[in-house]
């Protein structure tokens, strides 16, 4: 996918770099962005001239409907430079074709991929220096779309603003990881929008999680709405459980996001002879299999965190912990991973596209 901007591209460079001031061997997640932002406005129909510029705030109407109703999607997706410098995308197609299918759901006009994909290039090598070389460091990028029309009429807007933010990463998750299974609050419902990349899927967590970390626990395992019986996501990952020496993971659903990450450790994992099964996998089996020790290990999967281990999980104010086993799928896998994202290995599956 070698994507160009046939659109002229206005750029106006930053005169001074911050990059200077960076610790990228101490990074927050999400804390530091780059010098510049990529930026196309939607209105009158269509898609207006594309823009890179410093990266800076900007103003919007305070009736704009994205304070007011909440119309915005957003993607996460990683950049990794090479020995030689060169810049690569981890499956860029997916979360292109991904974001669109946000931008449905959120009643948004779909982006073109020249926009998209051709945007993000021409961004990425204007800011190429800040892409840090190595395994573990990666270029965080956040294209989002918010509805930027004015009017508290509760309708969707006629106007939207695209833009691309990039924020040099390391892990997201430092430290242990506890989880605990939700009993009583949902992440999503059948017929909602717990399959779009949306911000409301996440604003929605904040509060339950805050609850969980009072109690000493990072995130929570989301259920299924109806019964709460069955796992779903944890946090703001996937979810995959070994059990003796199956991998397994809940099948994506109106309720679960079809995570990239999620769907390439499934192949990974297939490619290595590990047994996976895409299938509901309840609460109840999971205590069952901590109590009779075949419950090895539980990891959660994303663009951001990659994979990130967790060490135990509270389910009915019940505590259950695991023993990392020497074996671990989460360490081959994230370093099969991880290797095949910074071309420290071949890509025999071609997932990388190189900017
Ligand atoms: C990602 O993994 O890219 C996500 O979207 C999760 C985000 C909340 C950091």
């Amino acid at each position: 996918m070698s994507i160009t901007l046939t659109n002229k591209i206005e750029i106006t460079k930053a005169t001074t770099s911050k990059i200077n001031s960076v610790d990228f061997d101490n990074l927050s997640f999400g804390a530091v962005f780059t010098d510049h932002l990529f930026e196309c406005d939607f209105k009158n129909g269509a898609w207006q001239t594309p823009v890179i510029k410093p990266y800076a705030p900007f103003s919007l109407d305070p009736s704009a409907k994205v304070f007011h109703y909440g119309q915005a999607i957003f993607e996460g997706m990683k950049a990794y430079k090479d020995e030689d410098d060169a810049i690569w995308l981890f499956r860029p197609d997916e979360n292109f074709k991904r974001f669109n299918s946000s931008a449905t759901r959120m009643a948004m006009p779909e982006v073109p991929e020249e926009i998209f994909i051709g945007g993000l290039n021409e961004l990425l090598k204007i800011d190429a220096k800040w892409v840090q070389k190595g395994n573990g460091s990666s270029m965080y990028i956040r294209p989002f779309m918010i509805a930027t029309g004015a009017g508290v009429v509760a309708n969707p807007s006629d106007e939207y603003k695209f833009m691309i933010i990039l924020s040099p990463a390391q892990a997201y998750y430092a430290g242990e990881v506890k989880v605990v299974i939700a009993e009583h609050y949902s992440r999503a419902a059948n017929g909602g929008i717990g399959a779009a990349k949306a911000a409301g899927n996440y604003a929605g967590q904040f509060y339950p999680t805050t609850l969980a970390n009072k109690d000493g626990f990072q995130q929570i395992i989301w259920t299924d709405d109806a019964t709460h019986t069955k796992l779903e996501e944890a946090g703001t990952m996937n979810v995959f459980f070994r059990i003796n020496d199956t991998l397994l993971t809940a099948p994506t659903s109106e309720r679960i996001l079809d995570g990239i990450t999620r769907k390439s450790l499934l192949a990974m994992a297939e490619k290595e002879g590990i047994k996976t099964e895409v299938r509901s996998v309840l609460a109840s089996e999971l205590v069952e299999a901590a109590k009779n020790d075949s419950l090895k290990e539980i990891f959660g999967a994303g663009t951001a965190a990659v994979i990130s281990p967790i060490k135990g999980f509270s389910y009915k104010d019940e505590y259950y912990e695991m023993t990392k086993p020497a074996d671990s799928y989460a360490e081959l896998l994230k370093e099969k991973l991880t290797s095949l994202q910074n071309k420290l290995s071949e890509d025999t599956f071609g997932w990388t596209v190189k900017v």
